[in-house]
């Protein structure tokens, strides 16, 4: 299959980072959001990351000015019909990404394959809103997009060997390295990382620690980037939540179990980076 142009659905951190990767690697991206002013932030979200690129060597100033010529905003979902590969980059929600699903099958031609960034939610069920669900998988990209190696590709039982083997020539073409999970909650990474975090946290809640020990703990003992809280503020803690939520209600196991400081912590707008507070103060 010869893949050209490559509709991104959200252009958050997530979808942002994708387009910015696709767009440096020569294809055409035609990225949505919902309204102007999501959009407009995502699209800043590249200019800066792209600059960033260029100042640290990573790029040119003519290379970053192509990426960017690219890159094509729209709020009409209906303006990714010329897209030949579509990877879904929206909020976590499932009954959300269904409803995308359905609208990117009408709205795309039949043998484009449609992809889903999803952290952690089931790869069938969007498909089964599909009348190609063998035509759908999970390319779950990691923050930040354009530094991090890793695609983890997830594959249904109902996804074809040729839209496995498609797929990751795309992956491999952006210079990705490659892992392959089932579609069982949390896939490989989120799977392994969710508990660790929410251990950490119990850990803060009963008092065993401070947070920056727990931090120091992890960066310096295992050599780790950053510490299992830094990384929930980093991520966002209410994606943190949200992953352990959805994967504790699928599978009832109960290391996915939220502490109540998450969910205090949440339903308090402490976000993370985001936000501005979280376990850690952060200049917006
Ligand atoms: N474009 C291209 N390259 C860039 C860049 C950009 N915008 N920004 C930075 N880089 C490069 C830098 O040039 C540098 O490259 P070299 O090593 O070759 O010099 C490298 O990336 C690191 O950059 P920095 O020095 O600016 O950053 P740092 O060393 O402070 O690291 C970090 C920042 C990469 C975020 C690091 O702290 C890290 O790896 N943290 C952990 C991130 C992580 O775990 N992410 C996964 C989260 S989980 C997830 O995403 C999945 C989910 O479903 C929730």
């Amino acid at each position: 299959m010869n893949i050209k142009t490559v509709g991104i659905v959200g252009c958050g951190l997530m979808g942002s980072g994708i387009s910015e990767v696709l767009a440096k690697n020569g294809y055409n991206v035609i990225v949505r959001e919902v309204n102007d002013d999501f959009l407009n932030k995502g699209i800043e979200r590249i200019r800066a990351s792209t600059q960033k690129a260029v100042d640290r060597g990573k790029l040119s100033a003519a290379e970053r000015q192509q990426a960017l010529e690219r890159i094509t905003p729209t709020t009409k979902l209906e303006e990714l019909a010329p897209c030949d590969y579509v990877i879904e980059a929206a909020i976590e929600n499932l009954n959300l990404k269904k409803d995308i699903f359905e609208r990117l099958d009408n709205i795309t031609r039949p043998d484009v394959i449609l992809a889903s960034n999803t952290s952690s939610l089931s790869i069938a069920e969007m498909a089964s809103k599909t009348k190609k669900p063998e035509k759908v998988l999970g390319m779950h990209f990691f923050n930040p997009v354009p530094v991090m190696p890793l695609l983890e590709m997830v594959r249904s039982f109902m996804t074809s060997e040729e839209t496995y083997q498609t797929s990751r020539a795309l992956g491999e073409s952006l210079g990705k390295q490659i892992i392959v999970a089932k579609d069982y909650p949390g896939f490989i990474v989120n799977a392994l990382l969710v508990p660790f975090q929410l251990d950490a946290i119990r850990f803060y809640e009963n008092g065993m620690a401070s947070i920056e020990d727990i931090d120091k703990g992890v960066r310096l003992g295992l050599n780790h980037p950053m510490g299992p809280l830094e990384l929930c503020d980093f991520v966002g803690i209410d994606t943190v939540l949200y992953i352990a939520d959805e994967v504790y209600a699928e599978t009832k196991d109960p290391r996915y179990a939220a502490p109540p400081l998450l969910r205090r912590m949440v339903a308090a707008g402490h976000h993370g980076r985001k936000s501005g507070k979280g376990f850690y103060k952060h200049s917006k």
